[in-house]
Order: C-alpha cells, then structure tokens, then sequence
C-alpha cells in the first residue's frame, strides 16, 4: 500500500482479505498507545513524570505513567467486543472484558520505565492471542505458546512516535502525523540484515553472565584484531522497544541473558508481553529470538509472568550465540 496509508485503512483493507485478523482490537490498541504518547509528550506538564508510591506484582516500583498507560489501555480495549480478557505487567491476575469475546490482550503498557523521568525513549508492547473456547476467559488460556499469536507490536514514544506491527505477513511501521492525529504508514515488510556491527547489552552485568555471553561480547570487544575480524559498536537504551527498533530500523543484536544475579530467575524480561511479542516482530523480519539454546516462540508458557533470557536481531549473529550456548 502507498506511504501515508493510515494505519486503520492498512488493517481494514487486510481484514477485507482475511478475517483472521484481529483488526478492531488492533485500531483500539493504536488509539490507546495515541493517548499514551500524549501523556508522555506533557511529562511533568501533566504531572505525570515520577513514582506511583507502589509496586506490582513483579516487585517493582511503579511510574505514576506505568498506571495511567496500563488504564488507557484498560479503558480503551475493555469496550471491544471481540476481547474476552487482558493481562498487564502492571496487574497481577487478568482483567475480563467481554465474556463472549474470542481474543486475549497481552501488554506491557509502559517498557522502559527508568527512561520516562530523564526524557528518553520508552514504549507499549502488545500481543494479541486466540481464546479457543466459549466459556470466560482465565489465566490459563492465555498460557499460549509465542508461535500461536495472532497480532503482536509496540508503539515507540521517541522523536516520532512509532507503531510496528505484525499478523505473519510481515512487519509494517507508521508514524504518528500530530497534524491527523493519524499513524501513517513509512515501511511495508521490514527486513533486518542477517549480519551486524552492533550489540546491546547492559555491560554492568558482565561480571555475573554465563560463559558464553561473555566469550561472544569478549570476542566483540576484540575488534578487528580478534577472531571476529571486525570492530563492533555498542548501544545500550534501557527500554527494549527503543533497542528493538533500532535493531529493525539498521539490525543488531540485543542480549538480557540470564545471569547470576538471582540464579533461580530464568532472566529480567517477561515471556508474555515483552519477549514473546518481539521474538514474533523479530522473526516476521527475517532475524532470530532465543533464550540462549532454543526458539523463545516454540518455549512453553507457564505463567503470567514467567520470565526469560533473550537474546535476538540479526540472524548470523543470534545463531553464533546460541551456537555458542549449545557448545557446538
Ligand atoms: P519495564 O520498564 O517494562 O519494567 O522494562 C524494562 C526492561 C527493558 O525495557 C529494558 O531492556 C531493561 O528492562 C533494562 O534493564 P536494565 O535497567 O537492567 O538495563
Ligand atoms: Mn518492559
Ligand atoms: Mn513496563
């Protein structure tokens, strides 16, 4: 379709073709994430910039705008007809919406929470899954492995406020226009290149990761005279969406490896609304998303927030990784 589509004809259109296509659902979340960017454009103008006072149930402190981007999200889905239940970071168990409604609404309303007081890039992340059965929907049905999702995206508050999204047929990104109040769409069927210069990883952790995190970010730091023959440059944004964007935007590789930190945590970021999502967006571009060893979209989901090691963007370089982990 031509540039400057809105994203809401771009769905409707596909919808038209195939009605498996969760596009009302997907046009509410977009009118969240408009809300949203709102909020985060006023920051201390609405008041909004600063801590909740409280934790959740991850026991992590909570950003006044962690609670207001998960109420939006709330209010602006809840009144959708085809949505049985969501599920939040932000909230313990799930939240029922239509009980005749066949879709479930995974999110992390507001990703890079650190970022939000000091101005820099932070964003929603969504995935959209099946409720395959009539009854209400309960926390089990949401415990669907990455490889069954229907929808799944984010939208970047950064310079421009972006939404990328995808069904399986691709990954696709807009640009929110202030003037329409209208995402518009800029790419069709992203790609990210097999090959990179660039990885990202928070270095202060180096001293807790596993063997073979350390021997490829070792080989890495090596530059052109090491084995890898090439120097590497590093970014490190602190909100995955920023860092995954950029990843789809000129490719990359981003790392939250498990590590030995707390040994009984499988790792920091979680399954359901944040690795699964992009492990999706990632593939649907032609790169690659593991825990280390496996696939993060083939793992089995056992809870709500389970967390999980990723490692994922660029294709040649996540395999040498998980080549590495699997010590072939
Ligand atoms: P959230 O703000 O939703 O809790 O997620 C923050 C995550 C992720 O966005 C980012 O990659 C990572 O935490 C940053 O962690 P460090 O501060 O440990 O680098
Ligand atoms: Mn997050
Ligand atoms: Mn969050």
């Amino acid at each position: 379709m031509s540039q400057g589509t809105t994203f809401t004809q771009y769905i409707s259109a596909l919808a038209a073709k195939d009605s498996s296509i969760p596009s009302s659902l997907l046009i509410s979340v977009s009118n969240a994430c408009k809300l949203i960017a709102k909020q985060v454009e006023q920051g201390a103008l609405a008041g909004i910039i600063g801590s909740a006072g409280s934790g959740n149930v991850q026991g992590e402190t909570q950003q006044k705008l962690d609670i207001i981007s998960n109420d939006i999200l709330l209010q602006a889905c809840g009144k959708e007809a085809s949505l049985a239940a969501m599920a939040s970071e932000e909230m313990e168990t799930i939240y029922p919406a239509n009980a005749q409604g066949n879709l479930l609404l995974l999110f992390d309303p507001l990703d890079g929470s650190s970022n939000i007081d000091v101005n820099v890039s932070i964003g929603t992340i969504f995935s959209i899954l099946k409720k395959n059965h009539a009854g209400p929907a309960t926390e089990q049905d949401f415990l669907q492995s990455g490889k069954d999702q229907l929808a799944a995206g984010y939208v970047v508050y950064g310079p421009q406020t972006s939404l990328v999204y995808t069904t399986g047929q691709g990954v696709h990104m807009f640009t929110l226009d202030h003037e329409t109040n209208e995402f518009l769409l800029i790419k069709e069927n992203v790609q990210i290149s097999p090959d990179t210069k660039e990885f990202a990883i928070n270095m202060s952790n180096m001293r807790h990761w596993d063997q073979p995190v350390r021997r490829y970010v070792d080989e890495c730091l090596a530059g052109v005279e090491g084995s890898r023959k090439k120097d590497f440059n590093m970014r490190w944004i602190a909100s995955m969406v920023a860092d995954v964007h950029r990843i789809l935007c000129r490719g990359g590789v981003f790392m939250y490896p498990w590590d030995k930190r707390d040994p009984s945590k499988p790792g920091k970021l979680r399954l359901m609304y944040e690795a699964n999502p992009m492990s999706f967006l990632i593939e649907q571009a032609g790169g690659a998303s593991v825990n280390g060893k496996e696939r993060i979209l083939g793992l089995p989901s056992e809870k709500l927030h389970q967390r999980v090691s990723v490692v994922l963007g660029s294709k040649n370089e996540v395999e040498l990784i998980q080549k590495y982990h699997l010590g072939t």
